[in-house]
Order: C-alpha cells, then sequence, then structure tokens
C-alpha cells in the first residue's frame, strides 16, 4: 500500500519549452521586467477578456497595491471572507484598513452574500470576495449590493485563473480581480500574481505603485538604447514588479493552462464519483448558478465521527502513507495578531471555524495519473477501513 516516492498534493506542470523560454530569456541578458512581461500581459489581457492586465511579483503584492489604489483612511473597513489565506487580511492591514470578515456559506465555502450584507456600516469601503478553491462567487447579487452602497470590490482571485461565472471568466467583467501564479495554482510563474481592472485609474496607479511610484510605463527599459533615464517619482512605491524570467514560464504555463484545467476537472470528478456516499467525507458541492470550477483545490471536510480520526490524523496517516495533503486554511480570525489586533474570538465564524478545523486538500496536479490517484483513494479507504467497490 505505501508508495516508495512521496506524491505531493499539488506539483507545477514545466515543459521543455517553457525550460528552453526561460534559457532564452538567461541568454538575452534581459532578466528582470522587459519584453516578456509585456508579452504575458498582453496575453493574459487577451485570455481574461480585460481592459488592463497588470503582471505582479505576486498574489499579496497585487491585492497590497489594489487596495492602495482606493486611498483608504484610517478607520475605513473592507469585508472579506472568513475562509481564506491569510493574505487576503494582511493586505487590508498593510492597506490601511480594517479587515471585517463575513462567515461563509457551509457547502462552497465561499462568503455568504446575505450575511455580508449585514456586516456594511457607513465605514465600509470595499469587499474583497475571494473565489475559493477555483468557485465562483456569486457575483451577480454582491455587484448589486456594491452597487447599492456605492463600494469597490477587489475579488481577491488567487484560486480563480480559469475560473468561469455563469458564462463569463473571472477577470473579464466587474471592478478589479487579483490572481496568484505560486506553483501550486494552476498556472505559475514561480512566484507571480496579476492585477486586472476596468479602472483606467485604478490600473494607472497599480503601474506606479507596483514600481517604485516611477510615473512612466517603460520605466523598466531605461538603460537600454534609446531607453529615457528620466522619469519622475510621484509615489513611495514598492518593488513589486514581475521579472522575464517569471513571465517565460508564464507565457507557456497560460498555453497550457486549458488543458490543466480539463485534466483537474477529469481527476476532481474522478474523486468525486469515488467518495460518492462516504460517510467520511463531505465532498465539495456545487451551487445553484451555473459555473466553471478551476479546481485549485479538491478539499473536501473530514467527518471524524464517521471517519475515526480526525483531520490533523489524517494528513499524518496520510503522509505516513507517502501521499502528501494539504491545509486550506486555519480560519484566520483563530491567528494571535488578528484575536489581539482585531478582538476576533473562537465562534465569532462558526462555519469558517468548523471549515478550517475539518478541511483537507487531496493530491491534485495535471501531471498525476489516473494510476496516482487511484493509489490515494485506496489510500484513503484503507485509513477509512473501508472496502473498495
Ligand atoms: C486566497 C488567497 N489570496 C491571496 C494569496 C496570495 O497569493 P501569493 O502567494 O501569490 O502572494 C493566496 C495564495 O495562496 C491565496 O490563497
Amino acid at each position: 500500500m505505501q508508495k516508495e516516492i512521496f506524491l505531493p498534493f499539488a506539483k507545477p506542470s514545466i515543459d521543455d519549452e517553457t525550460i528552453a523560454e526561460v534559457l532564452d530569456c538567461l541568454k538575452s541578458g534581459w532578466l528582470t521586467t522587459g519584453p516578456r512581461v509585456q508579452r504575458f500581459a498582453d496575453a493574459l489581457k487577451t485570455y481574461l477578456k480585460t481592459s488592463h492586465a497588470l503582471p505582479i511579483s505576486s498574489g499579496t503584492a497585487g491585492l497590497h497595491v489594489a487596495l492602495l489604489a482606493l486611498d483608504l483612511q484610517p478607520g475605513d473597513e473592507v469585508i472579506t471572507s472568513a475562509m481564506t489565506f491569510v493574505a487576503s487580511l494582511n493586505t487590508i492591514v498593510l492597506a490601511g484598513a480594517k479587515p471585517v470578515l463575513v462567515d461563509v456559506e457551509p457547502h462552497t465555502y465561499n462568503i455568504d452574500i446575505r450575511r455580508l450584507e449585514r456586516a456594511i456600516t457607513p465605514k465600509t469601503r470595499a469587499i474583497m470576495p475571494v473565489h475559493f478553491a477555483g468557485l465562483a462567487v456569486d457575483l451577480d447579487p454582491l455587484y448589486e449590493i456594491a452597487k447599492i452602497h456605492n463600494l469597490r470590490i477587489i475579488e481577491d482571485a488567487a484560486h480563480a485563473i480559469g475560473t468561469f461565472y455563469k458564462d463569463k471568466i473571472i477577470g473579464s467583467f466587474g471592478d478589479t480581480q487579483v490572481f496568484s501564479f505560486h506553483p501550486n495554482k494552476n498556472m505559475t510563474t514561480g512566484e507571480g500574481g496579476c492585477v486586472t481592472t476596468s479602472d483606467p485609474t485604478l490600473a494607472h496607479t497599480v503601474q506606479i505603485l507596483r514600481f517604485h511610484g516611477i510615473d512612466k510605463t517603460n520605466a523598466w527599459n531605461r538603460f537600454a538604447k534609446g531607453g529615457s533615464q528620466h522619469y519622475d517619482v510621484v509615489a513611495a512605491g514598492f518593488k513589486y514588479n514581475m521579472m522575464d524570467i517569471q513571465a517565460a514560464i508564464g507565457l507557456h504555463q497560460l498555453n497550457h493552462l486549458e488543458d490543466f484545467i480539463a485534466r483537474r476537472t477529469l481527476l476532481a470528478n474522478r474523486y468525486l464519483k469515488a467518495f460518492a456516499g462516504w460517510p467520511q467525507f463531505q465532498l465539495p458541492q456545487s451551487p445553484a448558478y451555473s459555473n466553471r470550477h478551476a479546481w485549485h483545490l479538491f478539499a473536501p471536510l473530514i467527518v471524524p465521527e464517521k471517519a475515526g480520526l480526525s483531520r490533523d490524523e489524517f494528513m499524518t496517516a496520510m503522509a505516513e502513507r507517502n501521499v502528501g495533503t494539504g491545509l486550506h486554511y486555519t480560519a484566520p480570525h483563530l491567528f494571535s495578531f488578528y484575536q489581539k489586533h482585531y478582538d476576533y474570538r473562537v465562534g465569532d465564524f462558526p462555519h469558517a471555524e468548523h471549515i478550517g478545523e475539518h478541511i483537507v486538500s487531496l493530491p491534485l496536479f495535471p501531471d498525476m495519473t489516473e494510476a496516482e490517484q487511484d493509489h490515494v483513494i485506496a489510500t484513503i479507504a484503507a485509513i477509512f477501513n473501508r472496502k473498495l467497490a
């Protein structure tokens, strides 16, 4: 039953063309932001059908500068999901506002829109929904609420490159979105991300803030022949630019993204079929509205009373059998920083807490073979003392 080689829960697919592109980039002598980042930005703009696509050094950096572009003032509030990676909350704090959490729906793990409306106060400036695991938040009612209350929306789309809400790809409509290209995500640039927006002013601010506050689109080019060494600095900006080495990876990843998602979908459906009716798991569920799940994560909840072990014990049992799993995520209001500074307490967001205690990400990546997946399923059946059909 034990595999000799550890099967990770996530692994990027890097082909020879990508490696060749990275080598070409290294040999070209232009390693940092340059022509490949420009090509990558153009390719993302086309794929996401957006008016502005701004590659950046990480999803976290993208959330940070997109929030800063809203010019939040002390006391301003930004509403986000109680079940997310802590970067969603941290960036709200770093942008000078208060993160106001709203509990999630127990079955989609996405922010509960009815509760969200009750969390709006006169200090609320923006909403940051999170498309958890690659499943789109119900955006029509959310944008409706934002319109009524005159709020901005920054979609944390870290999990959602290639996700569709109804018949539209995330990034192609609405206000602002931030994607992540961390190696565990559906496509990668090593580290990296992208801000998309329909707002030219926000796009301009992000462009300035991601590179030292320099107000000049081609400042990266200043050392090249014909590039100008002169520029103005209009803000104390960051060093959040993406490198050409990263874009070299991203260009090829984007070419393969639809195939990656098709493969993830096939594997996710195989899991759903294999585990159907197992009382030990509560499986991911589909919402009523149409969507295309990008399956960044396949993350059921363990039901300890039926499984005979806790989520953490399950993860340990899997690791002992050489199968990797992931924990996405502990409910972030339980971290000491948020308890100390924002007065959050155990019990504040029961659904997020329940999910955070029971969720487990199973191996899911495009290069995983069906035989490897069958091994994962058999390993889980053995841990649960189940006979496979
Ligand atoms: C929901 C969410 N938001 C933001 C981020 C930050 O992205 P990055 O790792 O690219 O900084 C992540 C990364 O895992 C995430 O899962």
